[in-house]
């Protein structure tokens, strides 16, 4: 079968468990999951391959757990595109998100598949895990909480262990403050205040990742959408 129709199914995997979380949260995860690259480049670039405790802060409506859950769910049948590395195999995904309404959502699609954690990422305990995953969050944080959460995320990891911190590019000019704007707005829409968001330059994030004990690599994360989004692959020294 053609990767494209793999692609299908295991979107539609992914987003089937949120009809039970009602309409709002069924067409969000389907239009999350298909817009955003990030979700494929997990999977296409095996980022998370080998780490069986993964911890998603700001999960919101839990899409990473039930795309994880999709992606071991089709491996294992075989319906698996071409050229792409196994599926991760995840033994726990435990999420973290502060607004009640996505963590009801998270809930009712994941079910026991997935711990949704009704909590605020500046004092929740992280645990200990093998990757921790921060998609578009931390910028909600004040600088110095942001500083304080990533050292928090540090301490939960061993050596080697992976953090995946999506950031939009402070740096980018126009395409990043297109960003700011549509991410305010979807913010608005999911019933949150006006939120100030701290942000920083790509290069910004990597000074305070190497000031929290992470090396990183940084890979444009926004193909396919106007934003200049950035996700930050990073290791614990
Ligand atoms: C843009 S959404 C991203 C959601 C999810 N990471 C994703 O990519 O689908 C940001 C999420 O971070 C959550 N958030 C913001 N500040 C938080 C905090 N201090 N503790 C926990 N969650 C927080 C928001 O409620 C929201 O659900």
């Amino acid at each position: 079968m053609h990767n494209a129709l793999l692609n299908v199914e295991l979107l539609d995997a992914a987003s089937e468990p949120y009809r039970n979380a009602g309409r709002f949260a069924y067409y969000f995860a389907r239009g999350k999951l298909r817009a955003d690259p990030v979700y494929r480049a997990i999977l296409e670039l095996g980022l998370l391959r080998g780490r069986t405790r993964v911890l998603d802060l700001g999960c919101g409506q839990g899409l990473l757990a039930a795309w994880l859950r999709a992606a071991e769910h089709c491996y294992a049948r075989g319906i698996w595109p071409w050229g792409w590395p196994s599926a991760p195999r995840t033994l726990s995904t435990r999420g973290i998100e502060l607004m009640a309404r996505d963590v009801e959502r998270a809930r009712r699609a994941l079910g026991s598949a997935a711990e949704v954690a009704h909590a605020d990422i500046r004092s929740a305990s992280f645990g200990a895990v093998d990757a921790v995953v921060i998609l578009d969050v931390l910028h909600y944080l004040d600088p110095q909480a942001q500083l304080e959460v990533l050292r928090r995320v540090r301490a939960a990891l061993p050596t080697r262990g992976l953090l995946l911190l999506r950031v939009g590019d402070a740096g980018a000019g126009l395409r990043f403050r297109y960003g700011q704007w549509s991410d305010k707005l979807v913010m608005l829409l999911r019933g949150h205040s006006m939120v100030t968001q701290y942000c920083r330059s790509t290069v910004q994030w990597r000074t305070l990742l190497k000031e929290c004990g992470f090396d990183s690599e940084a890979k444009p994360m926004s193909q396919g959408t106007p934003f200049a989004n950035v996700l930050l692959i990073a290791h614990a020294t």
